[in-house]
């Protein structure tokens, strides 16, 4: 239970986009955009009344872009000086954090101790970071956060890392090099950058008090606050109803129950949202429930913030307070660079906790690797070139293939989608499935198979990924086909660059050996189930396949590509775990399982796979098949053993997919799973 995804956010996603309930297939239905975020509203109108047009490049002087190589720099530490030299780094990734304790997401971040030791404990080998100040007390911020991060070592036993980790006492503002350009000019989305406040008037005041806050966590507490005033009243610790508070903010203090407990009450007292008071000498924290707290959906927003003698006190004589929410813009506060010295956007910020600094240096990790295995030999055929992806025909291109297909067994689609512009303020919403296409005989059966199929990172352009499809060469038995790459229609464009790797196996060793092991290759491909919508009826239409197994063949494969996309009262098929059974002669039950789906940290532990990480929404949720922001990786069995393979006798397969066990029995909107499969045969 307490792994799932709150239910609250499900009730909130539902009554907010219904108006989307209509784009059932293959949309998933658990996230939200953010344009009802104030912060992501400032940040992104900032960045747009800088640049004149997301898609060109910005006006001259306005420094270098994501993507540019970063100019070497040096910066005065606490241990004397870092040195930044382009091609010096190679092999380790930088990233610069530029602190400002007028956050408070950031002082969440630097206080709590999970966050720290998420840092000294998960920090990749290979990165370095790089911690500056935005501000006049740069030496003592740093001499802090130094001390924050050895006591975090100290107490995880994991000193070595302090040798990767950085501190500039010179504040930002007086750096002399490009970081204070690429931090200013950077916007952000989200938490990366602006400074969540409240503001108190009174009238008993000359100048209203500003305060920072922090929003209790995105993914439990939904509701925005209104761009209004408030009336703030006070309730004490809030661990009671309180009767008079209808229509206000209330002001409660932390402590002596759970945050939980305290919305709970304010809401069924009718409140209109909830301010908590750190008690004295305590840190902003991320509020969020726990466990089962989880299940039960909340509707009004609320946040932390420090506690405020003179507002306490206007309050305890009865004087007015009015309170109402602002976001300041401010710098980016993190910006990076890759290995091979490419500047780097660090994504959104789900909460305050270094693991995603991590997974954005994972991620480069990945990257890197990925760069190094795209040099390996392999025939190359491009067949989409940074084309744009939009609308019901999607991306298209019809290209020849390479004589002699026949001496290579190995085929690699080597995928990326980027976005209209260098930033990621550019680029599309959503995760939504992206399918490949091909076309090789118009007339023939298998004209436009589905040989690849990704999920879009929601508002990144980094993604790039290799996936092995060779099982479905024999698609591509002709010298001219036509590739269609499509999403949604409805989706905002995507810049896609696809290649097709073809290459043999183990090159090396043949050539040199005249290996005798004999290489399989496939040369048949049998098209077997499609998914459709999960519900009662989803495994009555499934019917039993027949088939002999063609002369000459050595090994039969089971390939599937299974996704679970929309979201019933149980989470089907997103965020429930599905199970997916191909019986084979009736008693071999090939069976795949969902079971990350639901969880918490599921799909973070598949950045190192390349999921693109810190992408907006709730990427980090575990999914059915998939994850938000990379492909979906074909299931492959061998399942000779299961067969007669003499060619004689009739084998038989077929397919059902269960809920829990058992027949999906949803009560209401159910969803649906995109399915292709096929037997493939190898001689
Ligand atoms: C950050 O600010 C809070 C109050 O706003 C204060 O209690 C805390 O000591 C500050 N931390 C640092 C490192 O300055
Ligand atoms: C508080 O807001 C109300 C309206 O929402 C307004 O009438 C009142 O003057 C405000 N008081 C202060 C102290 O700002
Ligand atoms: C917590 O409860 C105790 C006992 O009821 C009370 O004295 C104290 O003021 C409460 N703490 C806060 C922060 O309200
Ligand atoms: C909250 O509002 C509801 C609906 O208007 C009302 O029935 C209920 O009595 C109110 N509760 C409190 C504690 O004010
Ligand atoms: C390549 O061939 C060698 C020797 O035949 C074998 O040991 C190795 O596992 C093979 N590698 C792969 C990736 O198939
Ligand atoms: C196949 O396995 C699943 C669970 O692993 C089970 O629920 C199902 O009944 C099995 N089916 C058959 C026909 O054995």
């Amino acid at each position: 239970m307490a792994m799932m995804p709150s239910k609250s956010a499900l009730l909130w996603f539902l009554i907010v986009v219904t108006n989307h309930v209509s784009e059932a297939a293959g949309r998933p239905k658990w996230r939200l955009t953010l344009a009802e975020d104030e912060s992501l509203r400032s940040c992104h109108d900032r960045t747009v009344s800088f640049r004149s047009k997301e898609t060109s490049r910005p006006e001259l002087g306005a420094g270098p872009e994501p993507g540019d190589l970063a100019a070497a720099f040096k910066v005065p530490t606490l241990d004397g000086e870092f040195s930044y030299e382009p091609n010096a780094l190679r092999a380790s990734s930088l990233v610069i954090h530029a602190f400002t304790n007028k956050s408070g997401f950031l002082e969440s971040l630097w206080s709590s101790e999970s966050s720290l030791s998420s840092l000294v404990e998960g920090l990749p080998d290979r990165t370095q970071v790089l911690f500056a100040s935005l501000d006049d007390s740069a030496l003592s911020d740093a001499l802090w956060m130094r001390e924050q991060l050895q006591r975090a070592a100290a107490r995880s036993n994991k000193k070595e890392v302090l040798s990767r980790l950085h501190f500039s006492p010179v504040p930002v503002f007086a750096l002399g090099n490009w970081i204070p350009s690429v931090l200013y000019n950077w916007g952000c989305m989200g938490h990366n950058c602006g400074l969540s406040q409240a503001v108190f008037t009174s009238h008993g005041w000359k100048m209203p008090i500003i305060t920072k806050r922090l929003d209790a966590r995105y993914d439990w507490l939904m509701a925005r606050w209104q761009p209004k005033s408030y009336q703030l009243v006070d309730a004490g610790d809030g661990c009671q109803h309180s009767p008079s508070v209808a229509g206000a903010v209330v002001w409660v203090s932390e402590g002596n129950c759970s945050f939980f407990t305290k919305v709970l009450n304010m809401a069924k007292s009718n409140a209109s949202g909830v301010l908590v008071c750190s008690l004295p000498g305590n840190p902003i924290q991320d509020m969020n429930c726990v466990g089962d707290e989880c299940y039960t959906p909340l509707s009004i927003p609320a946040a932390m913030v420090h506690q405020e003698v003179s507002i306490s006190q206007a309050l305890r004589v009865g004087q007015v307070v009015n309170v109402s929410f602002q976001t300041t813009p401010s710098p980016n506060f993190f910006i990076s660079i890759d290995q091979k010295g490419a500047l780097a956007e660090m994504g959104w910020f789900l909460y305050p906790t270094f693991s995603f600094i991590n997974w954005q240096a994972q991620w480069f990790e990945f990257f890197a690797d990925l760069q190094i295995k795209l040099q390996s030999p392999a025939e190359v055929v491009s067949v989409f070139d940074k084309i744009q992806m939009q609308g019901e025909k999607g991306a298209v291109a019809t290209v020849d293939l390479p004589l002699g297909l026949w001496d290579f067994d190995t085929l690699e689609l080597d995928a990326s989608l980027s976005c209209p512009g260098s930033r990621d303020s550019s680029c599309a919403q959503w995760d939504h499935t992206v399918q490949l296409f091909v076309c090789c005989d118009h007339l023939g059966p298998y004209c436009n198979t589905e040989l690849g199929r990704w999920i879009t990172a929601f508002r990144r352009g980094i993604g790039r990924w290799l996936t092995d499809v060779s099982p479905l060469i024999p698609l591509l038995d002709s010298n001219k086909c036509t590739f269609t790459m499509k999403t949604v229609p409805w989706a905002k464009p995507w810049i896609v660059s696809l290649n097709l790797r073809f290459s043999a196996s183990n090159q090396t060793a043949l050539c040199v050996t005249g290996d005798s092991v004999e290489k399989l290759r496939p040369f048949r491909v049998m098209s077997l189930y499609s998914g459709g919508t999960f519900d009662r009826n989803y495994n009555k239409r499934y019917q039993p396949v027949k088939f002999p197994v063609p002369s000459l063949t050595k090994k039969v494969e089971l390939y599937a590509v299974i996704t679970g996309h929309g979201s019933d009262e149980n989470g089907c098929g997103e965020f429930c775990v599905t199970s997916h059974h191909f019986l084979i002669n009736a008693v071999f039950n090939n069976t795949r399982i969902f079971d990350s789906a639901g969880t918490a940290l599921g799909c973070t532990m598949r950045v190192k796979e390349g999921a693109v990480p810190n992408e907006h929404g709730t990427w980090l949720y575990g999914r059915g098949g998939w994850c938000d922001g990379l492909q979906v990786n074909p299931w492959r069995t061998d399942v000779t053993k299961q067969l007669d393979m003499s060619g004689l006798e009739s084998n038989t397969v077929v397919y059902f997919g269960l809920f829990d066990g058992k027949d999906p029995n949803p009560a209401q909107q159910p969803g649906n799973i995109i399915m292709s499969s096929f037997l493939v045969f190898y001689k």
